[in-house]
């Protein structure tokens, strides 16, 4: 995939209209009371936003926030499936769903963050969004509804998406940069750019080029820490990596089913028992590429899942039945600081231990610690470990955080992102 892509600075926006998608999928409060907990893709996204209005853009930004289900009939299936009772599910509980995942808080932050007006439409692409759209001035900005409120989006409906894109009008411009959703192929991510000139915005650029770049040409040793609880979810990381690491760190939960698939006594441990064949070829995989492949030697392991359970140091493979290895142990946490420090470049996707447990939180610790004193480019996947490494206190440390999470996964899998694709080569 080239990820040599035009971007804001390639295209004169000077008045005209900028349909922007952003990434403000952020997490809210579960108290209903719309309080965002973590602003850090609003904050992502304002160099572009600052940028475009600057310059003389009329903005109308849009973005996805959850996964609301905007037919009625699905939702209550989905409900279903998911134990509720039918009887329950009225639709006034289905509006509710949707009215919990509405763009107002949002649209308040990001006008604190700039410092200047963010019009909310009512609609997505129906008469208010339209009314407010025509009536944009250059230097001004406004917002979307969710744009999963429309059922065309995640299906990538082409009348949709040629509605969104109209009210941009016919001089308008499609500016990408919605890192965390590239992975999509929706209609505000995708099937917009089949409307109008398509480019990325500073985050997008930044993320192509910090992970591009050290996936296509990496400042070697190039080690790929990965951790997680399951090794399914990170099949193709390694796959892909495999070819292009000089080492391989595995930790996490993952490091379980390596540790059966070798005959190892793993007591309670999450297995994943048909990944074990997987697990063994892909030792023998790294050995006949010259892949250096590191799985834990120790591992703490608890009595219990929970964060005051009592807590032992063993080998690997021994853990007693009853037992669960949560935690890489102390000599792992050695072996594996050391592969570190004379990187050129580290990937890290996926924690250690259940670091949301003080108790288990050690081997994420020094790993982070040991990525904050390389020399290394260091490099955070999105998710679980960016959230590591912000709730131990190492995030200023870094080269690069990812504001993506399924995105910068698919990223390192080396798999084509639809909403990079659809824009514009260089
Ligand atoms: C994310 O949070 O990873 C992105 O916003 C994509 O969200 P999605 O998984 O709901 O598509």
């Amino acid at each position: 995939m080239n990820y040599n892509k035009k971007t804001v600075k390639d295209v004169d926006v000077r008045g005209k209209k900028v349909l922007l998608r952003c990434d403000f999928n952020v997490p809210l409060a579960k108290d209903g009371s719309g309080t965002i907990t973590d602003e850090k893709r609003i904050v992502a996204a304002l160099p572009t936003i600052r940028y475009l209005l600057e310059e003389g853009a009329a903005v109308i930004a849009c973005s996805h926030l959850g996964k609301p289900e905007p037919d009625f009939d699905k939702w209550v299936k989905k409900q279903t499936e998911k134990g509720k009772d039918p009887a329950a599910l009225t639709e006034e509980k289905w509006q509710k769903s949707l009215d919990g995942l509405r763009m107002e808080p949002v649209a308040k932050r990001l006008s604190q963050l700039l410092g200047q007006p963010v019009l909310l439409a009512d609609d997505v692409v129906g008469p208010d969004a339209a009314a407010k759209a025509a009536a944009l001035k250059p230097g001004e900005i406004m917002l979307l509804q969710n744009t999963r409120f429309e059922k065309g989006e995640t299906r990538n409906d082409p009348a949709f998406a040629e509605k969104l894109a109209g009210l941009a009008g016919v001089d308008g411009i499609y500016v990408s940069d919605a890192f965390g959703a590239v992975h999509r192929a929706h209609a505000s991510t995708a099937g917009v750019a089949r409307h109008l000139p398509a480019v990325s915005g500073f985050l997008i650029q930044k993320e192509l080029e910090i992970i591009g770049g050290a996936l296509a040409a990496p400042k070697r040793p190039l080690v790929a820490i990965l951790g997680g609880s399951k090794v399914s979810s990170k099949i193709g990381v390694i796959n892909n990596l495999l070819e292009l690491a000089d080492t391989i760190i595995i930790g996490g939960g993952m490091a379980y089913t390596f540790s059966a698939a070798r005959g190892g006594k793993i007591g309670d441990s999450l297995l994943e028992a048909d990944w074990q064949d997987y697990a063994n070829d892909m030792v023998k995989k790294a050995a006949e590429k010259g892949v250096k492949l590191l799985l834990p030697v120790d591992t703490v392991i608890a009595d219990a899942f929970a964060p005051d359970a009592n807590t032992r140091v063993v080998k690997d493979g021994e853990i007693p039945d009853g037992w669960q290895g949560l935690d890489i142990g102390p000599d792992t946490v050695r072996l594996y600081c050391d592969a570190v420090k004379d990187a050129g470049t580290v990937i890290w996707n996926g924690p250690m231990g259940v670091f949301e447990f003080e108790k288990f939180a050690a081997g994420t610790k020094a790993v982070a610690q040991a990525l904050s004193e390389t020399g290394a480019i260091t490099i955070i996947g999105g998710g679980d470990s960016a959230a590591a490494v912000q709730q131990l206190g190492y995030a200023d440390k870094m080269t690069h955080i990812s504001t993506g999470g399924g995105a910068s996964l698919e990223f390192m899998e080396g798999k084509e992102l639809p909403g990079v694709a659809c824009l514009l080569d260089k």
